[in-house]
């Protein structure tokens, strides 16, 4: 990975599992120039990013199809039906039988997308799991407080006349 060394030069050191993945394009303008004009999105985060999450991502990678007739597509653009303005610049990425499955699974369009979107989910959440046993044992601790606060509430007022 591109680091920069104690004299303050560029250098190279192995790769950590933090590290971000090197972007194929110098710059922004280098990946437009060479995607008929879109820029990729950071996919390390876009079932965050974007509303509708896993399923939004899921539409994009499935809903590729020929436009209705009619409609007017612009030079190098593809029709998706769930993309805003139905025009994308992104090729269609996945179709059936793509990769082949070491399990003998179907590689069917479905299984793919659901299966990027599974993954695309977890490293933009690598944390999720966790949270919610924690969210569990929270709610868990609260109930108990609550019990026992009403105890001792009936315990402190139970010589108190009304
Ligand atoms: C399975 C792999 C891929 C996934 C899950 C994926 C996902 C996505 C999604 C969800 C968007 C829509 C972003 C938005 O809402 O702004 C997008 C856009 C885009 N993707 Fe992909 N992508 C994949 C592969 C690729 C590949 C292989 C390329 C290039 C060869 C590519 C190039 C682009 C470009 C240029 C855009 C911007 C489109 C535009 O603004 O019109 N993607 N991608």
């Amino acid at each position: 990975m591109p680091d920069i060394d104690d004299s303050g030069q560029p250098s190279e050191r192995p790769a950590l599992p933090s590290d971000h993945f090197r972007s194929p394009f110098a710059n922004d303008r280098a990946a437009r120039a060479t995607n008929n004009g879109g820029l990729p999105p950071d996919l390390s985060v876009i079932t965050k990013a974007r509303e509708g999450g896993a399923d939004y991502v899921y539409g994009i990678l499935t809903g590729y199809q020929d436009p209705p007739a009619g409609f007017h597509m612009m030079a190098g653009l593809n029709y998706n039906k769930y993309f805003t303005g139905n025009q994308i610049a992104m090729i269609q990425p996945l179709r059936d039988g793509t990769v082949t499955y070491t399990d003998a699974t179907n590689p069917s369009l479905d299984q793919q997308a659901r299966d990027v979107v599974t993954f695309l989910t977890y490293i933009a959440n690598p944390e999720l799991e966790q949270r919610h046993r924690m969210g569990v044992r929270v709610v868990l601790f609260l109930l108990f407080l609550t019990g026992l606060s009403y105890a001792v509430k009936r315990k402190l007022w139970a010589g108190v006349d009304h």
